[in-house]
Order: structure tokens, then C-alpha cells, then sequence
């Protein structure tokens, strides 16, 4: 098989790239429900879904399996995810669907005799493949928090994987681009060509098999996915290309609705993603660390207001590296990590004047006595039902291994494990034994689904796309709402930078900073390195409350729309 990993950040290239510091589109209004994602059909069938009755949970599962047939690069039923849902009547919970690594897997299952990391095998193909969580997760949200039944939820994506849609310009692109090199044994090209022709914009996309895949789940729920044909399918594909997955690792999988992690900014109440995500972990301490400075007086964009960002974004990435992993196999210090005294202490190595090297940074020290291609869709409905919700196969169409016979690809999310301490995955991360492969185990994501609350009720719902840089794209997101006074909108076009420890760069968006700013920050010790395409993709929801108005804003760095009625 060809090397099927698309680096997220070429494809930013291919996609062009956005100059971020001029907002080019105003938000979507609407009074009575709102669906932002990253493709507009989908969009729209969890918006008719609001239309007809359904709660923001019946409209998000809808929008999910919806997102597995029009945005195969992302969306889908291979992979898995997080979604965090406050409910009008105060309920707050979040579900962890993250894929889970096989039975088989072991701690050191991609590195050579020699000990050398080959990451290719934790990248690509059958090996990269964890047990998926989609569905398990969806179909949990739909029972514990939706009204509608499983078959109403799901209709919409039946019909369009059955009668098929027109394909976009930017899906025709990717799927003729990248269709040899995701090819595997002839599975991909069944699925994703016209009778092994190239699909061209504008032509029906139909997806027979995965129409009749999503009918299994519609008629069994998670065993029409986990046991049965569904499974049988799966492990047949594994036997082609040498994949750990076995019948029991799918029967055997459930996702977890655990506590989401809470914290405050500002007078704002934060909800986020908890463990097995270290997404709302590190947001929570970024922002409690912030919370010391004037971010404001800063000034948007300013030298002063990126060394201040950057320096955080350090010391929270040297804890991630060292304190996150799956919480069921490593006592992740959560408290610690999320509470305003450990912040006031990390933050005193923060000097804004000098930026401190990633090798001079360690993660911080936590009391003993504690034991203990992506995409991001966001949906509030008429009650103040909202959900958040962030779902990947990882890379953009994951494994490139797509299930003959069941038509969606299987995520390459093993990638995310820490394969040996130290040595960077695709997106530049390390970590350690927290993270290190066991069978069994979540991979940790920095998927960040958050929900901003203002006197109890949701103001702001927000999530991103882009690997590491998840994090630090919501946070910047909320600081430009909450700090710098930003609508919606400009809050999502704005610039964004990130620094993630290691490597040792600050990064800044394609062409989003003068050369006077990069020049003041290498004054102060940064090395700026300039991203050849954007950071993120924001799908979010801003609601006022006093003119009971929502704004629905899409990132124009993509093709997402919002859809409100
Ligand atoms: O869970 C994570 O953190 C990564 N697997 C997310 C990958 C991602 O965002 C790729 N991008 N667009």
C-alpha cells in the first residue's frame, strides 16, 4: 500500500489559505435553532431535524451521521470523538467516544528491532487502525439526552448515502487528489469512484454500502455496527492487511459518559472535554493563567499579547506531555491541573519580554496526595439545548483503509498514543508513559468540544479541527469573545498562533502578521515560524440572550456553513 497520510497542514496548502486578519462574512442569525458544521448538507439535516421538534442532542447525532457520508475526509463512523451537552433543565455531561486500542496492541508495536520508531505503521494503513467509538457514542447521546427515535435520526443519512449528492468542489479535489495513494486493496476505489472513475464536481455521489452499513445501525443500534455484519466486515478487512481488530475488541466496546471538566474565566463558566481528551485540561489552565494578565490591554494581535499566549501555551504543553493519558489506566491529576493555584504558580515562569526555550521548561509539580482530519460541529436549539461536539478518523481519511462491503474508512487515531517517549507523532506531540500504548486504552486526543456559560446559560459553543493546535485555536476563540470583545464572527476569522512546547516555534497563520510584529517577537527570543496554511477550523454558536438572537459562524478558513431557522 502507498503512504496514505496526508499532512494536515499540506492540505491546508491545497485548500489555499485564508488572510485571517480580514473578517470576510457575518454570522448566520436565527431565533429558534442553529447547526454550525463543516459541510453545508450536513448542516441542514440537523437543522430540519430542530425544525421538526428535536432537541440539540436529536439534531447533533443527525448532523453526525449526516457528516459520515458528505465529509468522508472527516466525518465519520470509523472514527470517533467527544461530545459535551448542556441541557436547558442545568444537566451538563460530556460522552467520551474516543477509539480504543485493540486487544492485540502492545507498548511497543510500531518500533523496529532496533527500537526505532517507524511511524508510517502508527500512521497508515491496517496497523494505525483503533477500535472506533462513533457510533457507540452517537447512538448513547441520541438515548440518555435526544426525543427522537433512532431511525428518524438516521433517515437523513441513509437517504443521502442511498440516493447519493452532488459532489462538492473541494471533496471532488480531495478524493481525485488522494484516491491511488488511499487506495487499499481496492476497498477505497470501490466506494470512492464512479466505476473506478474519478468523481467530477457536480456529479451524484452515491454510497450503497454505507447506506446499507447505516441501515444496520438504524434497525440494531450499536450492534447493527459492533456484532453482526458490520463487525464481520471489519475483521474481514483486518485479515487483508495484517489490522489487530478482532470481533471481541468491537463487541466489547462502549463509550463513557463521564463529568466534563469546569472551570471559570473571567465571570464565564467554562465546559469542556475532559480525559481521555487533554483538550479541556489544557484549555482550563491557559485560561486560568491568562486570567492574571490584562489580555485586553494587551491588545489583539500585538507582540505583547502573543508573548503572553506563547509562554502559556508552553508550560500547558509541557504538562500535557507528562501528566495526560487515558484516566482509566493513569491517575491523570485533573484538580490540580484545573485549579487557579496551580496556574498563579506555573504562571510566575511566564516573562513576556523573554521567551523562555522549550528546553528550559519542564511540566509542573503536582502534590503526591492526589490519586487520581477531524471536525467540529456545534448545535443549540429553541429549549438553550446545547452540544458540542468534535469527531476525527485523525488524518484526513484516517487509515485510507476503507471496510469493503461496509464503505467508510477506519481512523488512523493509534498515532495518538505516545509510541516512544519523546519521539514526536504526526503532529509534533510527545508524551510519555501516560500515554504510552496498552491494550485497550485511549489514545489522548487535544480535542477541546467546549460550552461557555454566562449566569448558568450557553453563550458561546465552540470546537475546532487541527491536531495539537485544537487547543490553543478554542482558546484564542474565547479570548477574542471574552477579552477582546469580539462578535462571533471576527472571534472565528481572526488570526491565530500556537506554541505547543515542543517543537520550540511560535507559529502564526499565512501571512497574519506584519513583519513589524515578527520582527518585535524575535526581539523577545521567539522564532516565528509562519504556517504555510491556517490553524483550525471553528464551527461555533454565539447566543444572545437579551435579544434572543443566535449566530451561527463557520470558519472561512473552510467550507463550513451554519444553518439556522
Ligand atoms: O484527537 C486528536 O487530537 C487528533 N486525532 C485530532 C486530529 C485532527 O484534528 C486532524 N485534523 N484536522
Amino acid at each position: 500500500m502507498k503512504k496514505v497520510l496526508i499532512p494536515f497542514f499540506a492540505l491546508l496548502l491545497v485548500f489555499g489559505c485564508l488572510e485571517a486578519k480580514t473578517p470576510v462574512r457575518k454570522a448566520v442569525e436565527a431565533r429558534h435553532g442553529m447547526v454550525v458544521s463543516a459541510e453545508g448538507l450536513a448542516s441542514r439535516v440537523g437543522r430540519d431535524i430542530l425544525k421538526q421538534g428535536g432537541n440539540a442532542v436529536d439534531a447533533a447525532v443527525a448532523t453526525g451521521f449526516a457528516l459520515a457520508v458528505t465529509f468522508p475526509q472527516a466525518g465519520n463512523i470509523g472514527g470517533g470523538g467527544y461530545m459535551v451537552i448542556r441541557m436547558a433543565n442545568g444537566t451538563t455531561t460530556s460522552i467520551d467516544y474516543r477509539e480504543k486500542a485493540p486487544g492485540k496492541a502492545s507498548r511497543d508495536m510500531y518500533l523496529d528491532s532496533t527500537g526505532r520508531f517507524i511511524s508510517e505503521r502508527s500512521e497508515q494503513g491496517y496497523l494505525s487502525i483503533g477500535v472506533p467509538g462513533s457510533v457507540a457514542g452517537l447512538l448513547d447521546a441520541l438515548s440518555k439526552y435526544g426525543t427522537m427515535k433512532r431511525e428518524q435520526v438516521l433517515a437523513p443519512a441513509i437517504a443521502l448515502a442511498e440516493r447519493g449528492f452532488p459532489v462538492g468542489a473541494s471533496l471532488a479535489r480531495v478524493l481525485n487528489e488522494k484516491i491511488d495513494e488511499l487506495n487499499c486493496f481496492g476497498g477505497t476505489k470501490r466506494a470512492f469512484t464512479k466505476k473506478g472513475k474519478p468523481y467530477k464536481k457536480g456529479e451524484t455521489f452515491v454510497q450503497k454500502d454505507l447506506a446499507e452499513t447505516l441501515k444496520r445501525i438504524s434497525a440494531h443500534g450499536k450492534q447493527g455496527f459492533y456484532e453482526g455484519k458490520t463487525a464481520r466486515l471489519i475483521v474481514k478487512e483486518m485479515k487483508l492487511g495484517g489490522g489487530l481488530i478482532a470481533l471481541d475488541d468491537l463487541k466489547n466496546y462502549s463509550a463513557i459518559e463521564r463529568p466534563p471538566v469546569t472551570g471559570t474565566y473571567r465571570g464565564y463558566s467554562i465546559v469542556s472535554m475532559g480525559p481521555s481528551s487533554s483538550g479541556g485540561i489544557i484549555l482550563l489552565e491557559l485560561l486560568n493563567m491568562l486570567e492574571l494578565y490584562d489580555v485586553a490591554g494587551s491588545g489583539f494581535g500585538t507582540p505583547q499579547n502573543i508573548s503572553l499566549m506563547a509562554e502559556a501555551m508552553k508550560l500547558a504543553y509541557a504538562d500535557r506531555a507528562e501528566f495526560l493519558g487515558d484516566p482509566e489506566f493513569y491517575p491523570v491529576p485533573i484538580s490540580t491541573l484545573i485549579s487557579k493555584e496551580y496556574a498563579a504558580e506555573r504562571s510566575k515562569l511566564i516573562d513576556t519580554m523573554k521567551a523562555t526555550p522549550a528546553s528550559a521548561i519542564a511540566h509542573g509539580t503536582i502534590p503526591t496526595a492526589e490519586g487520581t482530519h477531524t471536525t467540529h460541529y456545534s448545535v443549540v436549539d429553541k429549549w438553550g439545548n446545547a452540544v458540542s461536539t468534535t469527531t476525527t478518523i485523525n488524518s484526513w481519511f484516517g487509515s485510507g483503509v476503507v471496510v469493503s462491503g461496509a464503505g467508510f474508512f477506519l481512523n488512523n487515531e493509534m498515532d495518538d498514543f505516545s509510541a516512544k517517549p519523546g519521539t514526536p507523532n504526526q503532529f509534533g506531540l510527545i508524551g510519555g508513559t501516560a500515554n504510552a500504548i496498552q491494550p485497550n486504552k485511549r489514545m489522548l486526543s487535544a480535542m477541546t468540544p467546549t460550552i461557555v456559560l454566562k449566569d448558568k446559560k450557553p453563550v458561546l459553543v465552540v470546537g475546532s479541527p487541527g491536531g495539537s493546535t485544537i487547543i490553543t485555536t478554542v482558546l484564542q476563540v474565547i479570548l477574542n469573545v471574552i477579552d477582546h470583545r469580539m462578535n462571533v464572527q471576527d472571534a472565528v476569522d481572526a488570526l491565530r498562533v500556537h506554541d505547543q512546547w515542543y517543537p520550540d516555534s511560535l507559529y502564526y497563520e499565512h501571512a497574519s502578521l506584519s513583519a513589524g510584529v515578527v520582527d518585535q517577537l524575535k526581539k523577545r527570543g521567539y522564532a516565528p515560524a509562519e504556517r504555510p496554511g491556517h490553524q483550525g477550523e471553528v464551527e461555533a454558536i454565539a447566543v444572545d440572550g437579551t435579544k434572543k438572537l443566535l449566530y451561527g459562524a463557520a470558519d472561512p478558513r473552510g467550507h463550513g456553513v451554519a444553518a439556522g431557522y
